[in-house]
């Protein structure tokens, strides 16, 4: 009877074993007398709760969070496949990719979003659990973690499956998002929203895109890839992206993912996985219907913050302005203060993570 016992419970909860107050196979009826009490019942079933609700801590890196905050560990296990019902609107979702460092980034380009009343499609795709819990603590369900969570030094060891991940991680993850039926914008989170972008999307193209090139357009210019520039290819940025959830959005996506297999990876280069986006663009043209959208809506930032005189000829006609052509968390941040763009330092409150 006892072993019986035993064995049920161990089938219903696995980590009876694990602790002392598992009954023996040699119960004695007091105990078993014991073990049906109201109390004891309670107390079990506060037990089994409690290490239900901690046993997936087991294996995080310590020193991760706080004893104070065991609610956030359900976010563990929340899925992509969770996450984007969630968030999106009409089938559509607003992603970016980020880890801890650029969390101030992200407050900043999320109030110029809600500014245009698009934060609810938001899904923060994080790339390590501070970030997941951070965000969803303060704003639930609008992040999603992808395992596994890169380990760095895995990550740079040329040829390893891990470098494959490392890289490859920005198409892999959108492929995920066409692959599960949504569409996606993606942007850099060192990008501010200055108007809706959506108006922006005519037509039924797979996949849309900004020029990363410097060089004046005129404003009627043309939606096609642009040609190859000096190094073979284009100079489209991979920092705004809108893709359908069409075959060949997935094309461009796997061939980018193949494109970044090919490329040698150096720590000069880091994360850079714009070039291999541009071939996969010119291998994928004639099969992929391609757009490119308006220069004076999608500037770069060598054009956007280094020519007053185009920025005043073609002003009240921007839509995302991307803080690019410049390196460092304080140089980015102190550019965007002098075009006062750094909407963190006064409206945090707009944000729906508030003050971080
Ligand atoms: C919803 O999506 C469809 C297809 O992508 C589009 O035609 C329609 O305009 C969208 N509706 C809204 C309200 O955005
Ligand atoms: C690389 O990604 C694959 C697929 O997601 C995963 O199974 C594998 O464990 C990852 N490897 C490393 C070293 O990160
Ligand atoms: C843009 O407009 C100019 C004249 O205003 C015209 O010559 C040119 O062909 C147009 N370009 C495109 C791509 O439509
Ligand atoms: C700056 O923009 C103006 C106006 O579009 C243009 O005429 C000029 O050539 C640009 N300057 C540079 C350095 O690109």
């Amino acid at each position: 009877m006892s072993s019986l016992l035993h064995q049920r419970t161990s089938i219903h909860n696995p980590f009876t074993n694990q602790f002392p107050f598992s009954p023996p196979s040699s119960t004695n009826s007091m105990k078993r007398i014991s073990i049906f009490s109201p109390i004891t019942l309670l107390v079990l079933l506060s037990l089994i709760v409690v290490f239900g609700v901690f046993s997936p801590w087991v294996d995080i890196p310590p020193g991760i969070f706080s004893a104070s905050e065991p609610a956030i560990s359900k976010w563990r296990h929340y899925t992509l496949a969770q996450a984007l019902p969630f968030v999106a609107n009409n089938g559509t979702v607003i992603v970016c990719i980020l880890s801890q460092p650029y969390l101030a980034f992200l407050n900043n380009w999320l109030i110029s979003i809600t500014r245009q009343n698009r934060q609810d499609m938001v899904l923060v795709i994080a790339e390590d659990y501070a970030t997941l819990y951070k965000v969803n603590e303060r704003w639930p369900g609008h992040a999603v973690l992808i395992p596994p969570v890169l380990d760095g030094e895995a990550a740079h060891k040329f040829g390893s499956l891990g470098f494959f991940n490392f890289t490859a991680r920005r198409p892999r993850h959108l492929l995920q998002i066409l692959e599960l039926g949504y569409n996606v914008m993606y942007n850099d989170v060192d990008m501010v929203w200055l108007a809706d972008p959506f108006p922006y999307l005519e037509g039924n193209h797979d996949v849309y895109f900004t020029d990363d090139m410097t060089t004046i357009k005129p404003l009627n210019h043309s939606h096609n890839l642009p040609p190859p520039g000096k190094k073979g290819r284009p100079y489209i940025c991979s920092c705004m992206l809108f893709l359908r959830s069409t075959d060949g959005a997935k094309l461009v996506m796997k061939k980018w993912i193949e494109e970044l297999q090919l490329q040698p990876w150096s720590r000069t280069k880091k994360s850079n996985d714009q070039p291999a986006f541009n071939w996969a663009l010119m291998k994928a043209a004639k099969e992929v219907d391609l757009y490119l959208l308006p220069q004076a809506a999608f500037p770069t930032g060598g054009l956007y913050f280094k020519n007053k005189t185009w920025v005043k000829e073609t002003k009240g006609k921007h839509v995302i302005i991307h803080n690019n052509y410049i390196i460092g968390f304080e140089k980015k941040t102190k550019r965007f203060r002098d075009f006062g763009l750094w909407l963190l330092d006064d409206h945090a409150v707009e944000s729906p993570l508030g003050r971080l």
